[in-house]
């Protein structure tokens, strides 16, 4: 692939995330076909991209000839073949399902040219067994953008077993040319860094709740206040969609039962469509369905010591570490961009005192189990 460039680019599926990475890697100047089952699909997504140049158009961002000019460099297309037939790097954005995904790439594998690069935009499931269903597992990788890709800047390359040392490098040339920051999760781990961090942090809050008594917004305000998150966590649940955490925690669990303690209070809330945010109720209830901010404060804050909340959020980080997915300054990368998080981990952890926290994962072990006993890398750094 020595010399090879990226011009064309496809996407396939249009929906939140596809018409959202369609327009980024337009404005860097590709060549983009955008490609769902159904015209209509398509029709709705091109409208909201024309929707969200207008508003860039309106802050002044860019000017109404380079809207146009941008927006005239996406195609929408449902015929396969024609979608990618040109294309140097196919990025896949179909509904979260093992068995659609698998479909789509063993269509896409007898269609698509031999320098194409294959990068599944998955959240959760395993890259290494996506890649496996083709017939060049080497040009296969997770190209994993944050919603909405307009605004996150975060994007994690991971690349599978067999991928190529090329494709990893154009890939991350790709992510920096349209104007994000790349961390490469260097192995296929579930969860790849920034869900790894996250998706268990719910459970966990879930059971502070549960053991301590005490208040949700009490936990949501330390986490906030103490921790330097931009939210709290049952906050950032909601806004995340508990369908999506949902899903993602089977994923992450079928796999690896060392990452996740899974707290039911997530599948009671799927199964009751309380889904956060966007069906009005998750943890918490919401007025309408715009966008609202839970009330937390410092005052909420001093009722609940966050100890255990870091213990776990650290020992993830130091699994990650420990098993060479990773690195200390990559993962305080991911943290701060893909959570927003204003403090590293890793100093916030030294502030509190690696020793408490040690102490108090060494408690939960004897109490609930060899899931809470800490990672060797947080017992090296007492
Ligand atoms: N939504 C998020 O917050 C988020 C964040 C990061 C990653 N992801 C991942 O991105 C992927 C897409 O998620 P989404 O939220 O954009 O889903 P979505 O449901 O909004 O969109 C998926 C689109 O794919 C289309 N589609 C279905 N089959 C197709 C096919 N064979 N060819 C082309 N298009 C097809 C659907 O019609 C739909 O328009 C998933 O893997 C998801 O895990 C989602």
């Amino acid at each position: 692939m020595d010399g090879m460039e990226i011009k064309n680019i496809t996407i396939l599926g249009s929906g939140i995330m596809g018409h959202g990475i369609a327009q980024v890697s337009a404005m860097a100047g590709y060549n983009v076909v955008l490609r769902d089952i159904e015209q209509q699909f398509l029709d709705k997504a091109m409208e909201k991209i024309k929707w969200s140049l207008g508003k860039l158009v309106s802050k002044e961002k860019i000017s109404e000839e380079q809207q146009n000019e941008i927006f005239s460099r996406i195609k929408p297309i449902v015929d396969l073949n024609e979608a990618v037939h040109d294309s140097d790097l196919v990025i896949e954005a179909v509904p979260e399902i093992m068995e659609l995904k698998k479909k789509v790439y063993a269509e896409l594998d007898k269609v698509a040219n031999n320098r194409i690069i294959f990068a599944s935009n998955t959240s959760t499931l395993p890259i290494t067994e996506i890649a496996d269903t083709i017939s060049r597992p080497d040009k296969f990788i997770g190209i994993h953008f944050f919603n909405p890709p307009q605004l996150m800047k975060l994007v994690e390359v991971i690349p599978g077993q067999e991928t190529s040392n090329d494709v990893v490098d154009l890939t991350t040339n790709f992510v920096k040319s349209v104007n994000k920051i790349p961390v490469i999760c260097r192995k296929d781990v579930p969860g790849f860094i920034v869900n790894r961090l996250f998706i268990p942090l719910v459970h966990e809050a879930c059971y502070v709740m549960e053991r301590q008594q005490i208040q949700q917004t009490e936990i949501d305000s330390a986490v906030k206040f103490k921790l330097g998150f931009p939210m709290g966590i049952f906050e950032l649940a909601d806004f995340t969609g508990l369908d999506v955490i949902h899903k993602a925690t089977i994923e992450m669990y079928v796999r690896d039962k060392k990452v996740i303690l899974p707290h039911p209070t997530i599948e009671q809330l799927f199964n009751e469509k309380k889904l956060g945010q966007k069906s009005g109720e998750g943890f918490y209830k919401y007025s309408d369905d715009k966008y609202e901010r839970i009330p937390l404060s410092e005052e909420l804050a001093q009722k609940c010591n966050p100890i255990q909340i870091i213990g776990n959020i650290l020992n993830n980080a130091a699994w990650l570490v420990t098993n060479n997915a990773s690195d200390i300054n990559e993962i305080e990368k991911a943290a701060n961009l893909g959570l927003g998080l204003k403090k590293p981990l890793f100093e916030t952890a030294k502030e509190i005192g690696m020793q408490k926290i040690v102490d108090e994962l060494n408690q939960l072990s004897k109490k609930y189990g060899t899931f809470y006993e800490p990672d060797s890398l947080l017992l090296s750094m007492c």
